[in-house]
């Protein structure tokens, strides 16, 4: 390290991927006492923050430049650097392989990285949502096999990260966080370790446990979105506005959540984290069939979406020019990962459209550009209510939309959902 202060180890922290989670925990780690050392695979990651550049927007370039000038904050693509560490936290991703099933291999990869660098004594947590048994059946056997010979004690838990990128409110510190150690004294010692960092600790009686309720948490969003895309087209096939409805059931003060029709799902986790809970029942003779059929309307509803607004053109037009505005999974977030404007772009595609895309916090998606909003659409979609879109740009020009976003149904010539 160059410039990180590890003068004590008692207060030094790694952190193993710098991403969406670990970079934020950084900070809230940093704010509370620590040192924190973000030990990132990707060399031109480690650059850009080590220069003071964030690569995730809930961390500003001040807040990363502070960090590193008060010796706070060091990122290293050196495994071996753990080994000046206390706590180590595994916040890679766990994404899905080509047949949809948990791909640990990024999880196992950069246990096998840290494993042999790992100091006697040290905490050793995973905060990456997989499947319950994660942590004991996967990283602890891995560890105990590579560590050092010297390494005699160390101690694992589970905290399964919550963060919900760009929301102004909910972050690390106060978001309530679950912990669950493989044995008492790991328990002990990651309690006292989030407490040093969150408002509120949640202590579960095993790892499992954690787990568990990370995958559930996700999967009850899932199962919800679902069935409130599927209502949605029940009520606009029978010409009844469905915002009216959910606003309307939402009056009632007990035993309802609204949730919202769009698109589809995306980012890392809703469209991801329940099919670790469906292969786990499946590895266990068991069939999660509800989470499932959620599984397969939420990938269906792009393709609604795109007859839908194919539907508003003009019956005239061969290859109708669709405008998709807003490619981010979600709002106020540059993130395209598994965001459902690329089934929605397939599904246009295929059915004979010349498809372009607008969104001002996303400079490049899938190898390709956006057009300006002066592009000559024959309709448009808002697919994510970015901010700085011109909707009444593309209206005044003649074009109908169809707002996926319930924001702009106000409007002469829109559509919503
Ligand atoms: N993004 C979210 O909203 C969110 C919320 C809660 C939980 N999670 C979970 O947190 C985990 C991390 O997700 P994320 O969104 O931060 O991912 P991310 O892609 O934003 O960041 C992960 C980082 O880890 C790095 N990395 C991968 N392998 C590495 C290795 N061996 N050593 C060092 N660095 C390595 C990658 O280069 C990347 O920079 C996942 O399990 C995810 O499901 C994500």
């Amino acid at each position: 390290m160059n410039w990180l202060d590890t003068s004590n180890r008692s207060k030094v922290l790694a952190i193993i991927g710098q991403g969406y989670v670990g970079l934020p925990l950084a900070m809230a780690a940093i704010d509370a006492g620590w040192s924190v050392i973000g030990i990132e695979k990707s060399a031109f990651r480690v650059d850009q923050l080590n220069s003071g550049s964030s690569p995730v927007e809930d961390i500003s370039d001040d807040r990363l430049a502070r960090a590193i000038s008060a010796h706070k904050f060091e990122a290293s693509n050196n495994p071996s650097d753990v080994a000046l560490a206390s706590v180590v936290t595994i916040c890679v991703p766990t994404p899905l392989d080509a047949s949809r099933n948990p791909d640990l291999e990024l999880l196992e990869n950069a246990t096998k990285d840290i494993a042999p660098h790992l100091s006697d004594g040290t905490l050793l947590v995973s905060e990456s949502t997989s499947y319950p048994g994660t942590l004991r059946d996967v990283i602890v056997p891995l560890v105990n096999s590579l560590k050092s010979a010297e390494t005699e004690t160390l101690y694992f838990a589970s905290a399964p990260e919550r963060v919900n990128p760009g929301d102004p409110v909910w972050d690390q510190k106060n978001t309530p966080r679950l912990v669950g150690g493989i044995d008492e004294q790991s328990q002990n010692r990651a309690l006292a370790f989030y407490n040093s960092i969150c408002d509120s600790v949640v202590a579960t009686s095993n790892p499992e446990i954690a787990e568990a309720a990370k995958i559930l948490e996700n999967t009850f969003r899932l199962v919800n979105i679902a069935m409130i895309n599927e209502f949605t087209q029940l009520c606009s096939s029978q010409g009844i506005n469905v915002h009216e409805v959910i606003n309307a059931a939402a009056t009632k003060p007990y035993g309802f959540m609204p949730f919202r029709p769009g698109v589809g799902i995306g980012g890392h986790c809703i469209p991801v984290d329940p099919l670790y809970l469906t292969w786990w029942a499946r590895k266990g003779g068991q069939v999660a069939s509800l989470v499932e059929r959620s599984d397969e309307i939420a990938n269906q509803m792009p393709i609604y979406v795109a007859e839908r607004a194919l539907a508003l053109a003009k019956s005239a037009i061969v290859a109708p020019k669709v405008l998709i505005m807003g490619v981010a999974y979600k709002p106020g977030v540059g993130d395209v990962r598994e965001t459902p404007a690329s089934a929605l772009r397939a599904a246009l595609v295929a059915r004979g459209a010349e498809v372009a895309w607008v969104d001002p916090l996303v400079p490049l998606w899938e190898g390709t550009n956006p057009v300006t909003e002066d592009w000559a659409c024959d309709v448009a979609i808002v697919a994510t209510n970015q901010p700085g879109m011109d909707i009444k740009a593309i209206l005044g020009r003649g074009a109908p939309v169809l707002d996926c976003t319930n924001n702009y149904g106000e409007l002469s010539g829109v559509e919503l959902l």
